[in-house]
């Protein structure tokens, strides 16, 4: 049978093999497990030849760039560049609500930022980067376009995954994708063996898209990424704290696009509302919503009201995937 170590060895060669002797590699560093593993897979087959960027598109959580940017220097010791992007992506996702349509845009910008990352890479070296790592898992692949004879049987597109059909097509750097075959529980493994850390290897899946697909509708109206940020970080440390980050797959808070009426200090508020989601799976496919004490709850939504300005309202998405998905777009 194979073993992670196998995958490892044989990922290795194909990778040195595909990039060859003497060609560069560019990596987007999202800061989650899947392009962390995938780059400190691609660092060990061709050193530095890879480098990596980190973009700040304006749709991360709480200091998480300031976060994943220490654990890249200071654990991984991987070359990393961060460009702040923020104003480039919330301009082009101004007035933007359907979902697709802010898919589409955020892959669009990515991949605009990566070509000017490499044009300033092929200044820097004297020859141009021809590849880019990304980390698509093979959920990925097969949710976006089931490959034929996988026996999958939906046919269409649920979602365009920004590293998967949301790609334009006149992008001028090849594809590696070391992980596509692989499942998430086997890319923790594999990135076990790589030497990442334990407490990275756990954190829950991100989306590329960031918390436009947690801010339904306009991401850039009224400071609906600022809430989101203080509720999602209240709720992800109230989970920490409890002890229960590791039984649970993802949890997250949803920026609803509706106010309702509440009572706050005497003063009746027309405030925001905001959903918690969390849920576990083996690999995304499916997922059933986490059951939480009747006290955890009672506390976390108190958190955020007393805490958060402009959210007078929590909710718990209780779905499971199907019939909803994991993210709310
Ligand atoms: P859904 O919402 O489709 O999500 O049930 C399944 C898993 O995929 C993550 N997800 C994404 N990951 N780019 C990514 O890298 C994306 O565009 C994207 N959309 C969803 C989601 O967080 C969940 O873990």
């Amino acid at each position: 049978g194979w073993t992670m170590e196998d995958v490892l060895d044989e990922e290795i060669k194909v990778i040195k093999n595909t990039v060859g002797e003497d060609d560069h590699v560019i990596c987007a560093l999202s800061g989650g497990v899947d392009s962390t593993v995938a780059a400190t897979l691609v660092h060990k087959a061709i050193g530095d030849r890879l480098h990596c960027v980190f973009v700040d598109n304006g749709l991360l959580r709480y200091k998480e760039r300031e976060r994943v940017m220490e654990t890249f220097e200071k654990n991984l010791h991987l070359p990393v560049t961060c460009v702040d992007a923020s104003n480039q992506f919330l301009t082009e996702l101004k007035g933007v609500t359907d979902p697709e349509k802010k898919r589409k845009i955020i892959g669009k910008e990515f991949i605009s930022i990566f070509d000017v990352f490499g044009q300033e890479l092929e200044q820097k070296l004297g020859k141009k980067a021809s590849y880019l790592v990304q980390g698509t898992l093979y959920p990925d692949v097969i949710e976006s376009c089931p490959p034929p004879g996988s026996g999958r049987t939906h046919s269409h597109t649920i979602k365009s995954h920004h590293n998967v059909g949301g790609l334009p097509k006149d992008m001028k750097l090849k594809l590696i994708e070391p992980l596509k075959l692989l499942f998430k529980d086997e890319v923790r493994q594999l990135g076990k063996i790589l030497d990442v850390p334990e407490s990275f290897l756990k954190r829950h899946p991100f989306p590329g898209p960031g918390l436009a697909v947690r801010v339904l509708g306009d991401v850039t109206e009224g400071n609906a990424l600022e809430i989101l940020r203080e509720v999602d970080e209240i709720f992800i440390q109230s989970i920490k704290d409890a002890g229960l980050y590791d039984s649970i797959w993802q949890a997250f808070a949803v920026f609803l696009p509706v106010r309702s009426v509440g009572v706050q200090g005497d003063q009746r508020t027309h405030s925001h509302v905001v959903a918690l989601r969390a849920v576990t799976s083996q690999d995304g496919m499916t997922a059933d919503w986490y059951y939480f004490e009747h006290k955890f709850l009672d506390d976390v939504a108190r958190k955020i009201c007393n805490g958060v300005r402009g959210v007078n309202r929590v909710v718990q998405d209780i779905t499971s995937k199907p019939p909803s998905t994991i993210e709310w777009e």
